[in-house]
């Protein structure tokens, strides 16, 4: 019997023991749990503040960039001779190497050939005053040998058969090459 109640009492000292520490464990457990919950609520914040910032950045700069694309656009067109437009300029590009051969005296880059096609490129015009309605001009009626510095004419339309159109659009599209 003797031996019994020791074990009990060993037993009872076990069990407060234990219940203690669970008590303890619990405790001290809930509390660091409750901080990581708060630690990680902190960090979800940050990191939905720093993406709403991102946001607004690339937001600015995107419409920084418009902006920027539209006044380069307005730009273009003010100083953009009466009666010519974008599509006549790229669709003169087009011509000026294809149709209309320019490219196989000019140049590809319209920088000119020696004894040939002169420079379209330099602010130097030989035929015409270099604006719109001179290089039209030019382009329709070609240049005679006795007025060609290298003294090759040019014929007129270069001797092809694109429309009064294209000649305006190639012309659109030198004008700019002068700019
Ligand atoms: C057969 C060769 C030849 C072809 C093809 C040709 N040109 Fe010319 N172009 C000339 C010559 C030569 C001149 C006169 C250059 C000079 O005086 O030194 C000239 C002059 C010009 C000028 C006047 C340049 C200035 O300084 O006033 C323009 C503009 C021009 N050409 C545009 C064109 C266009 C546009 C085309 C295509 C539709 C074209 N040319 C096709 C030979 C050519």
């Amino acid at each position: 019997m003797k031996e019994s109640r020791i074990s009990w009492s060993a037993m009872f000292a076990l069990v407060l023991a234990l219940g203690l520490s669970a008590c303890g464990g619990d405790a001290n457990g809930n509390s660091a749990a409750e901080e990581a919950v708060a630690d990680a609520k902190e960090a979800v914040a940050d990191a939905g503040e720093a993406v709403s910032d991102a946001m607004d950045d690339a937001k600015e700069a995107v419409e920084d960039a418009e902006e920027a694309v539209e006044n380069a656009v307005d730009a273009i067109k003010q100083e953009m001779p009466e009666g010519v437009t974008m599509e006549m300029i790229a669709q003169g590009k087009t011509v000026y190497a294809g149709a209309g051969i320019c490219s196989s005296c000019h140049g590809p880059a319209g920088k000119g050939i020696p004894s040939l096609g002169a420079d379209l490129t330099d602010d130097e015009w030989l035929h015409s005053d270099g604006s719109y309605e001179g290089i039209v001009k030019t382009v329709m009626e070609g240049v005679t040998a006795q007025a060609s510095s290298s003294g090759v004419p040019m014929p007129a339309k270069a001797g092809t058969n694109i429309s009064d159109d294209d000649v305006k659009a190639v012309s659109a599209y030198i004008w700019t090459l002068g700019k």
